[in-house]
C-alpha cells in the first residue's frame, strides 16, 4: 500500500469519526427535552399568550351547547354518555391520557310511580291542596324525558301530618329568636323555611335539632328575583312554578356516606343505611312560591319580625298551624324518595410533565347536573373543556409544561361532591406527596356584573398577576384589564386598594382538595352586583330554566364573560404547572393569618370579665403569627438570590412552597369534623357555603353565653388557641432554611 494512499485513509477516518461526533452532539441537543434548553422568560410569556388567545367564544359556545341539550343527573345513562364523549374529545384534543374512574356512590332519586307532593288535609283527611308534581316545562324542550322533578335528594320517606311553623331562612339565629324570644316549640311541628342566605342542608339540620318532623322550603320572590327582571323566558327570574332541587346531606366532607375515608370501589365495606353520614332523618321537600302561596297564607299564630316577611302577599305568621277559620286543617308531607347504590364515572385527563412530572397542577369541575345544567354546572364545563384544548393545541406545536396538568370531570357532584371526594380518598397518598395546586371548575358565571375570585391567600397574588394579562370582557372596556374592570366593580376597600378576594367555603369540589388534603385551592367566576343584587345565588338555580337559552339570552350574549373566567382559570393553570418557581406567595399568607387572629380574638373579646376569669389569652396565636411572618419574609428574602438554573436549590424551594398548605392539616380534625382537618379554614357549622378562619376557636366560642357549663366551653376554648397557635408556629418552621 502506498504512503499517501494510506495517509488519506486515516485522514478519512478522522473526519469521519468528528463528523459522527458533531451529529451525535446535535441529535443529543435536539433529543433532549425542550424544557432543558433553558427555556426564557420570553418563551413562557408568549406560550402564555398564546394559551390564553387560543380560548375562543365561539368554541365555549358550541361546547355548553352540546352538553345542554339533554338532562343528566348522576348516575344516569345520559351523563355517562357525556362522560365517554368527553374522553373521546379531550383524546382528540391531544392529552396524553384520558380514563374514565367509576365508583359506587349512595344516591337518591324520587319514585317514579309515587310522585312526591304536600297536601292540605281538612279533618276528614281529605287533600284541598295539592303542591304541583312538576315545573312547567320550558319552550322547546317539551319533548325531552327524564326530567327529574324538583325533589330534596337524601330526604327521608315518610308521610308526616301535622301544623306548619314558619322559621325564616331556617338559620341557627332564626331558630333562636323562635325558642328564645317567641318561645315556640317545633317539637312534632312541619317547619317550612324560605330558601337563601345559607346552604340547604344546614336549614334541614337545624329543622331536625328542634324536633321538626318534616321541613319544606320553598322561593321567595325576595330571595330569588332580581327587580325589573321578568321571569324565565322573558327574563332571568324565577317563575312562580319554579323550585330548587338540592340534596340536603350534612357531609361535613365525608364523601359517599355509605363509605366516609374510603374509595367507594366494589370491594370497600359499605355501612348500612341507617348508619351513613349525614343522612337526614324527616322528610325534606322544596316548593316554588305559586304553591307556597296556599300554605302559607292562612298560617296564624304571631306576627313575623319585619325581617322575616318575604316578598309574597301573605301575613308570614309563624304559627303553629293555621287561622281560626282553618284551624282543623293539617298540612301532609308525601314523600316516597329512595336512596340507591349507583355507578359514577369521573373523567382524568393528563398532560405530563416535561421536567416535573411527579408535581400535579388539577383542573377539576362537575359534569352531573340537576337537569340541563345551563350554569351549573355545564357553563363550567364548557370552560374546562376549552381549556382542555387550548392545552392540546399548544402540545401539538411542541410545547409540554414543566409539571403534570390533572383534568377532571367530575360526577354527582350535586348529591354531595361524591365524584371529587371519592377520587381524592383513592388517590389521597399520592396527592398530598405531589399535588401543587387544585383549582375549581363549577359555574363559570352567577351573574353579569364581575368577576369572583375565592382562594387561599397564597394564590391572592396570582390571581391579581393573571387577571392584569386578560381582557375585560366588558361591553365599553375595550382596552381595560380583567384586573381594572374587577378592581373598579368590587374595590376590597376594608385594608387594601385591590379587588376584592374572599375565603374559600365549600358547596363544590375543591373541598376535599383543599380542607381534607391541604391543597392549595381557588376557584373564580363572574358574578353579580353584591350591593344592589340581593337576591340569593341566581334566581333559576338548580331548576328547569337552567338552559343554554338562559345563558346565550341574558348572562351572556357574547361568550366574552365565560372565555374570560376560562381565561384565568386556564391561566392560573398554565402559571402553576409551567413557571420554574413556583407561584405561591408566603407574605399573603402572612397577612391573612394576622387578620385572621384579630378578629378571631375581638370574637372572644366580647366576653371581658370570661377571659380574665378563665384566664384566656390569645398572645401564644399572636406570637406564632409573628413567628410565621418572620419566617415568610426570610423565605421571601432567600428567594431573591436562590440560584434558579439550579434544580436542586429550586426542587427545595417549590417543596417548601407547595407543602405550606399541607402544614395547617391536623391529621385529627376538627372537632366532631373528622373531615375537615384544615386549621385555618372550614366550612362554616352554620352555612357549608361560607369559609370560616379559625373555625375550632371560633365553634369553641359560639353562643358561649348560653352554655350550661361555662367552664368546660372555656377550657375547650383555651384548648383550640394552642391548636392553633401550635399549628401555625409549626407551619412557619416549614418555611425556614433546610439547614
Ligand atoms: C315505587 O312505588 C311503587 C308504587 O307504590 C312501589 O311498588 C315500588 O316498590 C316503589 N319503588 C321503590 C324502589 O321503592
Ligand atoms: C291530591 O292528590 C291526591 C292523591 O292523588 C288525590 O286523591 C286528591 O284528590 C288530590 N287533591 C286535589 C285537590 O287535587
Ligand atoms: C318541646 O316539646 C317537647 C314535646 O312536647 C318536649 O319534650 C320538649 O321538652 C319541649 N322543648 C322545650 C325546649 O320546651
Ligand atoms: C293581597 O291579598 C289580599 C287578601 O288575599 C287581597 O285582597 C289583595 O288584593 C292582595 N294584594 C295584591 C297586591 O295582590
Ligand atoms: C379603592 O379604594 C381605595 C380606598 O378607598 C381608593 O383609594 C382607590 O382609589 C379605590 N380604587 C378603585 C379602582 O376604585
Ligand atoms: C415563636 O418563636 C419564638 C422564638 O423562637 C418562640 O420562643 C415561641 O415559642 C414561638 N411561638 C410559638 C407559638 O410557638
Ligand atoms: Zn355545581
Amino acid at each position: 500500500m502506498r504512503k499517501e494512499s494510506r495517509l488519506s485513509h486515516w485522514i478519512c477516518w478522522i473526519v469521519a469519526v468528528t463528523a459522527l461526533f458533531f451529529l451525535g452532539f446535535i441529535i443529543g441537543w435536539f433529543a433532549k427535552p425542550s424544557h432543558t434548553k433553558t427555556e426564557t422568560h420570553e418563551d413562557f410569556s408568549k406560550n402564555l399568550k398564546e394559551f390564553l388567545d387560543e380560548m375562543q367564544t365561539n368554541q365555549i359556545r358550541e361546547h355548553l351547547r352540546k352538553f345542554t341539550r339533554l338532562p343528566h343527573l348522576a348516575g344516569t345513562e345520559q351523563n355517562l354518555k357525556y362522560a365517554e364523549q368527553i374522553k373521546k374529545e379531550w383524546l382528540e384534543f391531544g392529552l396524553d391520557s384520558v380514563s374514565l374512574v367509576p365508583y359506587d356512590v349512595l344516591l337518591s332519586y324520587p319514585n317514579k310511580s309515587q310522585p312526591n307532593y304536600i297536601s292540605i288535609c281538612d279533618d276528614l283527611g281529605n287533600e284541598v291542596f295539592n303542591t304541583s308534581l312538576a315545573e312547567p316545562i320550558p319552550q322547546g324542550y317539551e319533548d325531552v324525558s327524564n326530567i327529574v322533578p324538583p325533589y330534596s335528594a337524601f330526604s327521608a320517606k315518610g308521610q308526616p301530618q301535622g301544623d306548619l311553623v314558619y322559621v325564616n331562612y331556617g338559620r341557627t339565629e332564626d331558630f333562636f329568636q323562635l325558642e328564645r324570644e317567641m318561645g315556640i316549640n317545633v317539637t312534632g311541628k312541619i317547619v317550612i323555611v324560605r330558601y337563601g342566605k345559607i346552604f340547604r342542608g344546614n336549614k334541614v339540620k337545624n329543622a331536625m335539632l328542634a324536633g321538626a318532623k318534616g321541613i319544606i322550603m320553598f322561593s321567595d320572590p325576595a330571595d330569588y328575583w332580581a327587580a325589573d327582571v321578568e321571569p324565565y323566558p322573558d327574563g332571568w327570574n324565577l317563575p312562580g312554578g319554579g323550585a330548587q332541587r338540592g340534596n340536603v346531606l350534612n357531609l361535613n366532607g365525608a364523601g359517599d356516606p355509605l363509605t366516609p375515608g374510603y374509595p367507594a370501589k366494589e370491594y370497600t365495606y359499605r355501612f348500612s343505611l341507617d348508619e351513613g353520614v349525614g343522612l337526614p332523618k324527616i322528610p325534606v321537600h322544596p316548593i316554588g312560591f305559586h304553591d307556597a302561596i296556599h300554605l302559607l297564607k292562612n298560617m296564624g299564630g304571631r306576627i313575623p319580625p319585619n325581617n322575616w316577611k318575604g316578598a309574597l302577599n301573605v301575613s308570614y305568621r309563624i304559627g303553629p298551624g293555621f287561622t281560626d277559620d282553618f284551624k282543623s286543617q293539617k298540612v301532609r308531607m308525601n314523600i316516597h324518595t329512595n336512596n340507591q347504590v349507583t355507578r359514577i364515572y369521573n373523567v382524568i385527563g393528563k398532560i405530563r410533565g416535561a421536567l416535573e412530572p411527579d408535581r400535579y397542577v388539577i383542573l377539576g369541575g362537575h359534569r352531573d347536573a340537576w337537569v340541563f345544567g345551563g350554569i351549573d354546572p355545564m357553563s363550567g364545563a364548557a370552560v374546562l373543556h376549552e381549556t382542555a384544548r387550548s392545552a392540546g393545541s399548544l402540545l401539538k406545536k411542541g410545547w409540554r409544561p414543566r409539571r403534570t396538568i390533572i383534568f377532571a370531570s367530575w360526577d354527582a357532584e350535586e348529591f354531595g361532591l361524591l365524584g371529587s371526594t371519592e377520587w381524592a380518598e383513592d388517590n389521597a397518598r399520592l396527592l398530598q406527596e405531589r399535588a401543587v395546586a387544585y383549582i375549581n371548575a363549577d359555574s363559570a358565571i352567577e351573574g353579569m356584573y364581575t368577576l369572583r375570585v375565592d382562594c387561599t391567600p397564597s394564590l391572592h397574588t396570582l390571581a391579581y398577576d393573571i387577571t392584569k394579562q386578560i381582557a375585560s370582557p366588558e361591553e365599553g372596556e375595550e382596552g381595560l384589564s380583567l384586573y381594572e374592570s374587577w378592581h373598579k366593580r368590587d374595590n376590597w376597600t376594608e385594608d387594601r386598594d385591590a379587588p376584592r378576594i374572599s375565603k374559600l367555603g365549600s358547596g363544590s369540589d375543591f373541598e376535599a382538595y383543599f380542607i381534607r388534603l391541604g391543597i392549595a385551592a381557588g376557584r373564580a367566576r363572574y358574578t353579580k352586583n353584591r350591593k344592589t343584587e340581593r337576591y340569593s345565588s341566581y334566581p333559576v338555580y338548580h331548576s328547569v330554566y337552567e338552559t343554554f337559552e338562559i345563558v346565550e339570552r341574558f348572562y351572556d350574549p357574547s361568550f366574552r364573560r365565560l372565555r374570560a373566567v376560562a381565561q384565568v382559570r386556564g391561566g392560573l393553570i398554565f402559571m402553576l404547572a409551567d413557571s420554574k418557581l413556583l407561584p405561591l406567595d408566603v407574605n399573603e399568607y402572612a397577612d391573612s393569618l394576622g387578620k385572621y387572629a384579630q378578629s378571631i380574638a375581638e370574637v372572644a373579646q366580647k366576653h371581658p370579665e370570661q377571659m380574665e376569669l378563665y384566664k384566656v389569652s390569645f398572645d401564644s396565636l399572636f406570637s406564632a403569627v409573628q413567628n410565621f411572618s418572620a419566617a415568610a419574609r426570610d423565605f421571601y428574602a432567600r428567594l431573591q438570590t436562590l440560584h434558579t438554573e439550579d434544580p436542586l436549590q429550586l426542587r427545595v424551594v417549590n417543596d417548601q412552597l407547595m407543602y405550606l398548605e399541607r402544614a395547617f392539616i391536623d391529621p385529627l380534625g376538627l372537632p366532631g369534623r373528622p373531615f375537615y382537618r384544615h386549621v385555618i379554614f372550614a366550612p362554616s357549622s352554620h352555612n357549608k357555603y361560607a369559609g370560616e378562619s379559625f373555625p375550632g376557636i371560633y365553634d369553641a366560642l359560639f353562643d358561649i353565653e348560653n352554655s350550661a357549663d361555662p367552664e368546660k366551653a372555656w377550657q375547650e376554648v383555651k384548648r383550640q388557641i394552642s391548636i392553633a397557635a401550635f399549628m401555625v408556629h409549626a407551619a412557619a418552621m416549614t418555611l425556614t432554611p433546610p439547614a
